[in-house]
């Protein structure tokens, strides 16, 4: 019996979908593609006639469906795989919360265990459509329990409410969730190790697995490593140009802290410029004021 065309149309989408391809084509003219004819390959001669139509449209429309990278209207990041300690059931805050105690708990890492005040997990909306991951809790953090709270912290949450969001709207997260602790008569903070940042990594997996924001945005070099492994290029020439995590967007961008030590117009404008990227690839209305910011007088 022959196939209804809508189901060869709509059997097509769903294809492209699973592939992560998000459609942006009217009814009208994918009815259209539907009902053009082009020579099959040889080996799809012998597929049942509604099998090698689906296929024939499929492949069309993947010619001018955009990728996920280019797709600006993007709204779900695609289900990350469970890596750590997530239940599959429940609302986003209540997975969030089910999974805190186990990691607030943690001591894969017995000497991190045992020098931090307490874990820091993460602070924020669990619906975020935008997720800021930094490395690690530094002092501050690790006294207060939430991520970025010290100096670096209040100049990112500037940073947030320049864009238009509150800080309670978006999630805050780091790479390692405990103070790398320092050496014993050493102050300050240092760089959480590979080691480190690999075996904390499962949990913010289920963060963002949890969560699905529509970006990512990687503070600092450490946060890009710890993320992505990427380490030979730097940050200096990976910011500002997109990479993906897992599916989702992520845009590397200096730490905050790099900022706070070097306050010239030209790097804060680099870090706006970012941002203004993240607001663009959402769809966010951007105003006159927005993207002037930063600029030379
Ligand atoms: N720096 C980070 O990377 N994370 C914090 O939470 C604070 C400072």
């Amino acid at each position: 019996m022959p196939q209804d065309p809508l189901a060869i149309v709509q059997g097509a989408v769903e294809a492209l979908r699973d592939r992560g391809s998000h459609l942006l084509a009217s009814a009208d003219s994918l009815a259209r593609l539907a009902s053009t004819t082009t020579a099959a390959a040889p080996d799809q001669q012998s597929q049942p006639e509604p099998a090698r139509a689906a296929r024939k449209f499929t492949e069309k429309v993947a010619d001018f469906a955009p990728t996920r990278s280019a797709d600006h209207t993007a709204k779900a990041a695609p289900v990350i795989s469970k890596a750590g300690v997530a239940t599959e059931t429940g609302t986003k805050a209540e997975r969030l919360a089910a999974m805190r105690g186990p990691v607030l708990a943690c001591a894969k890492c017995p000497y991190l265990a045992a020098s931090r005040t307490q874990v820091v997990f993460g602070v924020g909306n669990p619906e975020a459509e935008v997720m800021f991951v930094g490395e690690a809790p530094g002092a501050d953090e690790d006294l207060a329990g939430e991520p970025f709270v010290g100096r670096a912290g209040q100049l990112l949450t500037k940073m947030i409410e320049t864009m238009g969001f509150h800080r309670r709207e978006v999630y805050i997260a780091n790479v390692l969730k405990c103070r790398p602790h320092m050496p014993p008569g050493e102050s300050g903070n240092r760089k959480p190790t590979g080691a480190e940042m690999e075996t904390c990594k499962p949990y913010l997996l289920d963060q963002i697995g949890i969560i699905q924001p529509r970006i990512i945005v990687a503070l600092g070099a450490t946060a890009l490593e710890g993320l992505l492994g990427e380490q030979k290029l730097g940050i200096t020439k990976a910011r500002g140009t997109w990479r993906e995590f897992h599916g989702v967007p992520l845009m590397p961008t200096f730490h905050p802290s790099y900022l706070l030590h070097n306050q010239s117009l030209v790097e804060k404008r680099k870090v706006w410029e970012d941002m203004l990227a993240v607001l663009e690839r959402m769809g966010r209305p951007i105003t006159a004021k927005q993207r002037a910011y930063f600029l030379p007088r």
